[in-house]
């Protein structure tokens, strides 16, 4: 099986902040538009450069992204739960038994993008409990969900916001964790615009596009509709917590370039050493 899909790249001014950085200056070159994309405004493509296509994760670079990263969140020993280690024969033949991992989408969950450039744009979750939308409907009952994270060095999240979700951000350990804030007008990100957050509980009001730096043990609070943002690791590969409302990551993430892509295309080049959420609709047919 081969799923390959071809993009096209579209930056964002988070992308343009991100690129103005000294540790990927070699990088302005490819993902800058040659210097036409800094403006107050997202850009479906830079004016007079053609549009330029990448190519999908390889399933070899998932393999080794998931082991380098069960690697790094064993070193603060935190350890996930045991369906993280079936293999996707064990997966299939447990199948009857599994219906809720794979409808609240627990798991493993590697993303670029949609840049094809994992080391500058992306991020690594592993979805460790989430709750069901009958239920927030209800208001009671599994209205929480649980995600591992890891963001690099200089691995940026594009910026966005969440429709239905607020989610506590926590530094869990590693480096860094520079989250950067805008308000929300009318649904849109305002470049112009700051905001109120909450961080360890304490308030502070932070101008537009503040640099929130969370060091290890520090966490934010970020409200649906209201707080919009982008993140990566300084200083070192970053352990993230994230506790939320329940979530549906097909539906509740709102980016402020509308052609970014919240998961990623894989082709197939080696054999799945686990399965990814994204993978569960191919390889977990009833
Ligand atoms: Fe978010």
């Amino acid at each position: 099986m081969t799923l390959v899909k071809q993009y096209t790249i579209l930056p964002a001014n988070f992308i343009n902040d991100l690129l103005a950085t000294d540790a990927l200056a070699d990088r302005r070159e490819l993902l800058h538009c040659g210097g036409k994309g800094r403006t107050g405004q997202v850009r479906n493509q830079c004016e007079g450069t053609p549009p330029m296509t990448r190519s999908p994760l390889l399933r070899s670079q998932v393999n080794q992204i998931l082991r380098r990263s069960d690697e790094f969140i064993r070193s603060f020993g935190f350890s996930l739960p045991p369906f993280a280690y079936w293999s996707p024969a064990e997966m299939q033949a447990r199948r009857a038994e599994i219906g809720n991992i794979i409808d609240a989408g627990l798991g493993w969950d590697i993303t670029d993008f949609g840049f094809g450039k994992f080391d500058e744009f992306g991020l690594f979750l592993f979805t460790v409990r989430n709750g069901n939308a009958a239920d927030l409907a209800r208001g009671r009952g599994m209205l929480y969900a649980e995600k591992a994270m890891i963001s690099r060095e200089n691995q940026g999240s594009p910026m966005h916001r969440h429709n239905i979700k607020a989610e506590d951000i926590i530094n869990r350990g590693g480096g860094t964790l520079v989250i950067e804030l805008y308000g929300d007008t009318d649904g849109k990100c305002d470049r112009d615009k700051g905001t109120v957050v909450y961080t360890d509980g304490g308030r502070r009001e932070l101008e537009p596009g503040h640099k929130l730096k969370l060091q290890p043990g520090e966490s934010v609070t970020l409200m649906p509709n209201e707080h919009w943002h982008g993140f990566w690791g300084e200083g070192g590969d970053v352990f993230i917590g994230e506790v939320s409302t329940v979530n549906d990551d097909l539906t509740d993430n709102v980016f402020e370039d509308p052609a970014i892509d919240r998961f990623s295309g894989i082709e197939e080049d080696e054999e799945p050493i686990h399965l990814l959420v994204s993978d569960y609709d191919t390889w977990l047919k009833p």
